[in-house]
């Protein structure tokens, strides 16, 4: 028997708590009103999908092998999702996408969400999440977390989500009406798999091994690092997880001078401590902070390229993609 299906999942933007998720640290994205759409008619052994913007059918087996090798590239992530989801039943469908793809919207934790759902997977939001993250994982070889998967598997309209990534607990913070989110793109593309994301996870445990979980060390703790880099991480994840509190404490009261300070300390954190921004980077946030209406902005995301957010009161900023917070992942 065949059955026709249609899901949608969100791209997400985070707007602070970088770096963090893969640390048991803090994180605040929000779900956007950008996605992927998956269409199609659940039957036979095969996931047979188009997409509308790239070129190149996925075609993938139910047992699906050296996902890392196939071709086109993007049937990868397809086959992450069927290797994870172990559906009984193949899909016949299409892929649509309202997001742009490769600037650092999630489009791949969309994709693999609305997939997921349109496989028959049935299960709460953060199993959902989880399954999707080593989907990713599995499709590129990057030892991502879970914090894009989660939030648009849980995204909760007119919310961004304050996510304890050692528990996944989720706490949604309502946004004020009048504060627009605006992602700018550096038009510096990234892949995750060629950037240093692994070394900067590596550098990570390595300062955990000597001071236990960074979650819950203390700025005094880090002085019994002796690598210097190390060092510094720690530093960029232990007042990243402090920013994330007092951003949402700031959002919650409606103080976004406060908000938007916060966002440019978390930038100047992963610039000169975590080390992931670039030349482009630098000169898009600058700009962005210049603008009158602004109240903050920061790379958002792994950095080494992709994008920026910047907070603005109504109509500051004439480029970019104004998003919306929104709900999660869903079959429609
Ligand atoms: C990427 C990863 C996330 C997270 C961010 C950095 O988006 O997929 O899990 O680590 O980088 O905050």
């Amino acid at each position: 028997m065949s059955q026709r299906v249609r899901s949608f999942a969100p791209g997400r933007v985070n707007l602070i708590g970088e770096h963090t998720d893969y640390n048991g640290g803090l994180a605040m994205p929000m779900a956007i009103d950008l996605g992927v759409t998956v269409e199609g008619v659940r039957r036979g052994d095969l996931v047979r999908l188009r997409s509308s913007e790239v070129p190149g059918d996925a075609v993938v087996p139910l047992r699906p092998a050296e996902i890392t090798e196939l071709e086109p590239p993007w049937a990868r992530y397809v086959a992450g999702v069927v290797a994870a989801v172990d559906p009984d039943v193949g899909l016949i469908g299409e892929v649509r996408s309202s997001l742009p793809i490769g600037v650092g919207l999630s489009s791949s934790a969309a994709l693999e969400l609305a997939l997921a759902l349109a496989l028959g997977l049935e299960v709460p939001c953060r199993e959902a999440a989880r399954i999707c993250q080593r989907a990713e994982q599995t499709a590129v070889g990057v030892p991502c977390g879970i914090m894009d998967q989660l939030a648009s598997a849980a995204g909760v309209e007119g919310h961004a989500l304050l996510i304890d990534c050692a528990t996944l607990e989720i706490e949604p913070v309502l946004l004020p009406e009048e504060l627009e989110v605006v992602v700018v793109a550096s038009g510096e593309y990234r892949r995750l798999a060629e950037s240093a994301y692994g070394q900067r996870r590596a550098e990570c445990e390595a300062a955990a091994s000597v001071v236990g979980p960074l979650r819950d060390a203390t700025l005094a703790d880090l002085a019994s690092i002796e690598d210097e880099v190390v060092r510094s991480r720690a530093r960029h994840v232990l007042t990243e997880n402090a920013r994330v509190l007092a951003f949402a404490a700031a959002v919650r009261r409606g103080d976004l001078e406060e908000a938007g300070a916060l966002l440019r300390e978390s930038h100047a954190s992963l610039r000169d401590d975590f080390a992931v921004s670039t030349p482009g980077l630098e000169a898009l946030v600058a700009g962005l902070d210049s603008v009158p209406g602004v109240y903050g902005s920061r790379l958002t995301g792994a950095g080494f390229g992709g994008c920026a957010v910047a907070l603005t009161s109504p109509g500051a900023l004439g480029d970019g993609w104004r998003v919306r917070p929104s709900a999660g992942a869903a079959l429609i």
